[in-house]
């Protein structure tokens, strides 16, 4: 991005494009827009945590067990009144919340069609250490009757289901990454301007991938295929050996995977060979960008957005990236396991 003045802004692009999305598309227009402002607030914070004393554990532990960060308060604080305040969501789920949060106007009804879920800050572990977190999002229309209070259904939805979804990275630059059902685009925040820009038009993952990303500490809990896929990827034949990357923050390995081309994997791990990552905050919008982008995200064994969720804070193994890398590992799963 050298002259941001040639560039669109993301606010043109919502609304110019709002016309080839087929339902409702004035409400996720300002959907989206309610994301970017948030987004902005969340990056300003993140940007001045090494500034100020906000590092560090809130001293509380989230549904999922885990301590939280205070940006991790901070963030879901802000997107949480941001999406309530500008009234076009009929609910909200949000992995450091219990329960989903119902959205009533002030008649007690609410006629908006969307629910949002969203992991405010993924990664935060990376957070003290100055490394790159994000935000992820994840948008479906409701299944129950529009007027009535939103149900749990409504956000139990297949992943295919999804009408959009998208991540902000806040990098060495913040860049907010979006789909509704036609191609992935980025924007990069000038911060100067506090604008958006239409910096990384139809993203797709390149013909080639070289990268493999995963958490190799845990090997030994890996299943035989995907070991077996992991020696292959460090195997000197052809292309490989793969280079290993993994920052330990799922936006920004995908992100990284996603430009340089790549494949990345939280398979089933421990006794009771669970995924790590939620399906609905994470694996889903993750594999809806994937297949915007001409990737393959996969359980091992299956497409993630067929899977039906059972319950909120439900977790998967994730396999994502592009499709001939994961369509080999699925092979070698099919083989061993
Ligand atoms: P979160 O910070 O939202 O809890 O997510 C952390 C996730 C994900 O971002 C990352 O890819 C993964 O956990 C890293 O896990 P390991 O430290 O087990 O590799
Ligand atoms: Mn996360
Ligand atoms: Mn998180």
């Amino acid at each position: 991005m050298t002259n941001t003045n040639q560039k669109k802004t993301l606010g043109e692009f919502i609304f110019e494009n709002q016309a080839a999305f087929p339902y409702s598309t004035g409400e996720l227009s300002k959907l989206i827009n309610a994301i970017r402002l948030a987004a902005k607030i969340t990056n300003h914070e993140v940007n001045k945590a090494g500034l100020v004393d906000i590092l560090g554990d809130a001293g509380n532990t989230n549904i999922q067990g885990e301590n939280q960060q205070k940006l991790d308060v901070y963030a879901n604080t802000k997107f949480i009144q941001t999406l309530k305040q500008r009234g076009i969501v009929c609910g909200i789920a949000s992995e450091e919340e219990e329960d989903f949060i119902a959205v009533n106007s002030q008649d007690g009804k609410n006629n908006n069609q969307y629910v949002v879920l969203i992991d405010p800050l993924d990664g935060s572990s990376n957070i003290d250490v100055n490394a790159s977190v994000g935000t992820i999002f994840s948008i479906y229309r409701r299944i129950s009757a529009v007027g009535q209070p939103v149900q749990l259904e409504d956000f139990l939805q297949p992943g295919k289901n999804q009408v959009a979804a998208g991540y902000i990275m806040y990098g060495t630059s913040t860049i907010l990454v979006y789909s509704t059902g036609n191609g992935v685009n980025g924007f990069t925040l000038n911060p100067a301007l506090g604008t958006f820009y239409h910096s990384h038009p139809n993203m797709r993952f390149p013909e080639q991938g070289n990268i493999y990303s995963v958490n190799e500490g845990n090997y030994v809990h890996f299943s035989d295929g995907v070991k077996k896929y992991i020696k292959y990827c460090q195997k000197e034949e052809g292309d490989r050996p793969y280079s290993s990357r993994y920052i330990g923050s799922l936006v920004s390995d995908f992100h990284r995977n996603l430009i340089k081309g790549g494949i990345y994997m939280y398979p089933r791990i421990g006794p009771t060979q669970k995924g790590k990552l939620r399906l609905t905050y994470e694996c889903n919008p993750m594999a809806f960008l994937t297949e915007q982008a001409n990737g393959a995200a996969s359980t091992g064994s299956g497409r993630i957005l067929d899977v039906e969720p059972k319950t909120l804070h439900q977790r998967e193994a994730l396999f994502c990236g592009n499709t001939e890398m994961v369509k080999k590992l699925e092979a070698f799963i099919a083989e061993k396991d």
